[in-house]
């Protein structure tokens, strides 16, 4: 059995909406704006699947598409909800609604009113407020909808209604606080790491020479499924033999070959937030030869990258400790030349590395969050969650042993900060190499 995600609750979301608050009044004021993501159609009468946008998400955890979040900030706060309308003919084809009446129950907002409302209303939304805070840039339509809201508010100036002078990244203040877990956000993490492995241990268990990876890729998706998950965190990557050169290949359409690797990066979302794992493991059953040596160097340095998920260093850490010990190794297999600190110094490494060690990881698999501050790598919090990614994409060459070609690795976990050391929530699937034979044998 697997550990069951939290019930939701809106007051999660109530206390970030508060925290949101304190930070735009400590820096001055203003009204914040917060659309969700807009439904996108596929062809007449279809849409793409729907996801919502995560930074309204986090701020309401709601979920139906058409929806606006306006949160004032000042001395009287109050947090506005617009949504859909209820209607019977609609919903009738596209599912149920929860309308403005309940949705501000639900949300815990402190007004809510029909989407229709929201042109009408904005501008004595914006009013009288000394900053816009808005995510400009990220969606145009809604760029072009606030302008016009403003330039209206300054049709008002006669009556003595000012428009915001400033435009501010409402994204900076709620990247930071995304960066750093609840316990809520945490509790879920670990449920949507756990069907994630599940889902890793069951392709391992499965795998076979002659099947299809799309074969596997249905597996997956069906361990995912089948344990709630509502959908997955990203394409999932099902790459066998040369394939797995190709950092972010999902065709998923190839034959598997006995003396080949399979590589799969693939994780659910479960109540909205991200799993990402990576195994990879020999179509075969055993790792033998080059594809054992190379499997077991990215193993050494993905562990060692682990141990150094300690609050206090930096984020680059662990990337420093995969690029020095796949150097190292890389000169000790004969594929590449000259020292370690050359291999370093020049990046020369980056032929068979090219990709970093970490993401956060949260409501998006890379999630929202900044990697330096004022120029330095920030240090490692706790409550803060990241991927730990190492690998190694060995691709056919005139100068590398032909016993190498067509070889990629990579090994991902997610890695919970905490007081006393890294939480490794992905520990579930196996990775040593007597573990995932003894999982592919059925042991
Ligand atoms: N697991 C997909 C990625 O991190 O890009
Ligand atoms: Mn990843």
């Amino acid at each position: 059995m697997l550990r069951k995600a939290p019930a939701f609750n809106a007051h999660h979301h109530l206390v970030r909406r508060q925290r949101l608050i304190e930070q735009i009044c400590a820096a001055g004021g203003g009204v914040a704006v917060i659309p969700t993501s807009a439904e996108i159609s596929r062809n007449q009468d279809n849409e793409f699947p729907y996801r919502h946008d995560s930074y309204f998400y986090y701020l309401t955890g709601f979920t139906e598409p058409e929806a606006t979040l306006v949160v004032i900030a000042g001395d009287t706060p109050r947090t506005v909800l617009f949504c859909r309308p209820r209607d019977a003919d609609r919903e009738v084809w596209t599912g149920y609604r929860l309308g403005p009446e309940a949705a501000c129950a639900h949300v815990g907002a402190d007004e809510a009113y029909s989407s229709e409302e929201l042109s009408k209303r904005l501008p004595e939304l914006l009013g009288n407020q000394p900053a816009l805070w808005y995510s400009l840039g990220h969606d145009t339509g809604w760029d072009k909808r606030l302008m016009e809201a403003l330039t209206d508010v300054r049709g008002m100036t006669r009556s003595g209604i000012r428009a915001p002078s400033d435009i501010r990244d409402v994204r900076v203040l709620l990247d930071e606080m995304r960066l750093f877990k609840d316990g809520y956000e945490l509790d879920t993490l670990r449920t949507a790491a756990d069907i994630s492995a599940s889902a890793h241990a069951r392709a391992m268990r499965t795998t076979r020479p002659g099947m299809f990876e799309y074969e596997i890729e249905a597996e997956l998706l069906h361990e995912f499924r089948r344990h709630g998950s509502q959908s997955v965190s990203f394409n999932p990557i099902v790459a066998s033999g040369p394939n797995a050169c190709v950092l972010h290949y999902n065709e998923n359409s190839r034959q598997m070959g006995a003396d080949e690797l399979l590589m799969i990066d693939a994780g659910c979302e479960l109540n909205s937030y991200a799993g990402d794992i990576s195994r990879t493991f020999p179509v075969g059953g055993k790792f033998v030869g080059a594809r054992r040596d190379l499997y077991a160097l990215v193993l050494s340095a993905q562990k060692a990258a682990i141990t150094e998920c300690q609050a206090g260093r930096h984020f680059n850490t662990p990337h420093e400790t995969v690029v020095e010990i796949l150097s190292r190794g890389l000169i000790d297999l004969g594929l590449l030349k000259g020292s370690l600190d050359e291999a370093l110094e020049t990046g020369a490494y980056r032929r068979f590395y090219m990709h970093r060690t970490s993401h956060w990881l949260g409501l998006d698999v890379h999630d929202v969050g900044n990697y330096k501050l004022d120029g330095q790598w920030r240090t490692l919090q706790p409550d803060m969650v990241l991927t730990i990614e190492p690998g190694c994409y060995v691709r056919r060459a005139d100068d590398i042993p032909e016993a190498f070609w067509n070889i990629g690795i990579r090994i991902e976990d997610d890695v919970l900060i905490t007081a006393n050391g890294p939480e490794v929530l992905t520990s579930a699937v196996p990775k040593c190499i007597k573990d995932v034979e003894a999982c592919m044998a059925g042991n």
